[in-house]
């Protein structure tokens, strides 16, 4: 029996040499031994997602062919660092801004500029932590965990408290003065450290939803989170009176942005990964069940509503065929991403040329408007739009600036 297997062994390596040696190339990749891939040292374990037809999504979208984000400004340059989440206080003072050097800071007019109202952490230093423009690399990535990443900004507009969603601190909330916040939800249900908390809102009873990415990867590593489709991401629920967390939803798949609608019988919140706004009943017959609100071109972070209750989401720009391709069979992932090469060119190959889009949409999933930034005129990386006083404010996480456009243009497109 032995001898056989010998034989056929032989037989093959004589025969087919050339297969032999893939296959032994192919297993050396996929175990990536030496780690140098880019998911080398990480349990990769991609996975199969629910995601729209590229074909139909592509076809059915409205594009901005004036790319009339680029008529945008640019503000702040280098004085603001990875301003992801945008929020103006009941006074109307702002904006405020979580940074990627931990602080939250506001904009307090040109005579005094930008001053640090609050931080999630009481161990923040300026000599650790302020990198200054370098906040938006990746000198900053060890640096984080213990910084803080404020990403999610909401004032409870009655009491005037500011409450965060910090990736590593978890949620948070500060008084109207600042200062250093107040931990409310550092771990789960079942006890466990939350990983990676992102956006939040405040339901008019008090409680406060909120969506945790991933049980897996934090902040630094949220790239693995795209690449393997990992569904480990919540939505949770924190109620004040209680002081408990509950699970409102799992099994998402980088759940990102959260927004109430403005009667509150629904959330929209997006699941990056499957490139959607997806829908959550609180109130009807539908409460507590899921859908699909609308499939985007693009991934999408965060959502804000505006003052007539519609939704602008702001949307990575865009799906590619091969993206399709990978989403659908897991092993392709488990074997290209396991090739030594550095991520960007990885990246490259598969045809990812991310530029900025933003959308309104409305209740119903109905696309109002689409501005894209498609040279990257004035910004690349787009993760908030909030509409405030005739004037859209734009934040991205990796850049060091705040883009601004009125709104709505003089030269409407659609
Ligand atoms: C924008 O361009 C696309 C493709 O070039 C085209 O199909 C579409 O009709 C254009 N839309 C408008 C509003 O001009
Ligand atoms: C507030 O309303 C939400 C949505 O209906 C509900 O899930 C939550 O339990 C309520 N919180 C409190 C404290 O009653």
């Amino acid at each position: 029996m032995e001898n056989r297997i010998l034989l056929i062994k032989d037989g093959l390596l004589l025969q087919h040499p050339y297969i032999v040696l893939m296959v032994l190339l192919l297993s050396l990749i996929i175990m990536d031994p030496f780690e140098m891939s880019p998911v080398g040292g990480h349990d990769f374990r991609p996975v199969k997602n629910e995601i729209a037809s590229y074909k139909q999504v592509m076809e059915s979208w409205l594009w901005d062919n004036r790319s009339r984000l680029g008529q945008g400004n640019l503000e702040f340059k280098d004085d603001i660092f990875g301003p992801e989440s945008l929020e103006f206080d009941a006074l109307g003072r702002g904006p405020y801004a979580g940074l990627a050097d931990g602080r939250i800071v506001r904009w307090m007019g040109e005579d005094v500029g930008w001053e640090t109202f609050a931080l999630v952490t009481p161990t923040w230093s300026e000599e650790v932590c302020a990198k200054g423009v370098d906040s938006t690399t990746y000198k900053q990535w060890k640096m984080e965990s213990k910084c803080g990443r404020p990403l999610g900004l909401r004032f409870d507009k009655k009491s005037g408290n500011l409450y965060i969603a910090d990736a590593y601190y978890g949620l948070l909330v500060v008084g109207p003065e600042g200062g250093i916040a107040t931990p409310l939800v550092t771990h789960d249900v079942d006890g466990n450290p939350i990983l990676f908390a992102n956006d939040l809102d405040i339901h008019t009873n008090g409680s406060i939803f909120f969506t945790d990415t991933s049980k897996k990867y934090n902040r630094v590593d949220h790239f693995f989170i795209l690449l393997e489709g990992e569904t480990s991401g919540r939505l949770l629920r924190y109620d004040p009176p209680t002081k408990t967390v509950h699970v409102v939803l799992e099994g998402l798949a980088f759940p990102n942005g959260l927004q109430f609608s403005k009667d509150q019988s629904f959330l929209l919140f997006t699941e990056t990964t499957n490139c959607r706004i997806m829908k959550y009943f609180l109130k009807g017959p539908k409460t507590g069940t899921t859908e699909v609100v609308i499939n985007l071109p693009g991934f999408p972070d965060n959502v804000r509503i505006n003052e007539k209750g519609e939704f602008w989401v702001a949307i990575d720009c865009c799906r590619t065929r091969a993206q399709e391709v990978f989403v659908h069979n897991p092993w392709i992932r488990s074997v290209y991403f396991r090739l030594p090469l550095p991520m960007r060119y990885l990246a490259r190959f598969v045809g990812m040329r991310m530029y900025t889009m933003i959308s309104l949409v409305n209740e119903e999933g109905e696309i109002l408007d689409v501005l894209e930034d498609k040279n990257g005129d004035v910004m690349k990386l787009v993760s908030e739009v909030k509409e405030e006083n005739g004037k859209l404010w734009i934040g991205t996480v990796a850049h060091n600036h705040i883009a601004t456009l009125p709104y709505p243009l003089e030269a409407p497109n659609l």
